[in-house]
């Protein structure tokens, strides 16, 4: 079943016009990638699913139009989204943090049960429970994100370039602990990401854009067989 589907969306920041028709099907439980050079619209269309940009063409979400919803009538409807540069809240400690991912639940041995579960998922936040989010690193910081968009239990987890800015190993070890999100929850993963080989290790399928639309959709295998992907994302 398809859970998210874009048809030719466009999307504007004021007259500028930045999306100029993509389009990109996550199925029920799937993995999708979307990569592309700086500037080729990757943020902007997680922010046109999420409500953040003003958008046209067709946005739906388990069958529903989803177009022109409010960031708030977005995430009810079970849609979380861990942004660029990861929004962790600073002045809050990691458990705030991850108590504000729920705010939406009323379940609370469920909150209870999953804050355990991110706890197991990165093991480096249960020794900074109590520590500020200034006070992280970079990759305690995106740990904490990831943690706190599971928080909200989506059904579908938007993820902008959380191996941005870190060291090649935390990098990996973020993408090892979303992976086995991923495995053990079947939340879907929409997940855009610049280094194609941390993607292509999690994602089933992937779109590249470029400056706004997509230049080439398929399957991870597909993908990392192109000359002109190994050329643009993989070192060769
Ligand atoms: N808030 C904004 N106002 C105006 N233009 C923007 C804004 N955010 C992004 N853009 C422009 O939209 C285009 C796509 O940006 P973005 O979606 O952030 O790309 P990516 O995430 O792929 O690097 C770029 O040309 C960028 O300069
Ligand atoms: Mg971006």
């Amino acid at each position: 079943m398809t859970l998210l589907e874009l048809v030719d969306v466009t999307a504007s920041y004021g007259h500028v016009q930045v999306l100029d028709g993509v389009s990109l099907t996550v199925p029920d439980g799937g993995a999708v990638g979307i990569l592309g050079a700086n500037g080729a619209g990757k943020t902007t269309t997680l922010r046109a699913i999420s409500g953040t940009v003003r958008t046209g063409g067709k946005i739906t979400f388990e069958g529903r139009d989803i177009r022109g919803f409010r960031p708030d009538q977005v995430a009810a409807l079970g849609i979380a989204h861990v942004p660029e540069g990861r929004g962790t809240l600073p002045q809050m400690s990691v458990m705030e943090n991850l108590r504000v991912g729920a705010y939406r639940r009323k379940d609370r041995k469920g909150i209870a049960t999953d804050i355990d579960y991110c706890l197991e998922l990165f093991p480096q936040l249960k020794d900074r429970i109590g520590s500020r989010g200034a006070a992280l690193s970079g990759g305690e910081q995106q740990m904490l994100a990831v943690a706190r968009g599971f928080m909200a239990k989506p059904k579908l987890l938007l993820l902008d370039e959380a191996s941005l800015g870190l060291a090649p190993s935390t990098a990996k070890a973020v993408y090892e602990a979303i992976r086995r999100l991923r495995a053990e929850s079947g939340i879907a993963m929409l997940i855009v990401e610049q280094n194609a080989t941390l993607a292509f290790s999690l994602v089933d399928t992937a779109t590249v854009l470029e400056t706004g639309r997509n230049a080439l959709t398929g399957t991870s295998a597909e993908l990392k067989g192109m000359d002109e992907i190994r050329r643009a994302y993989l070192g060769g």
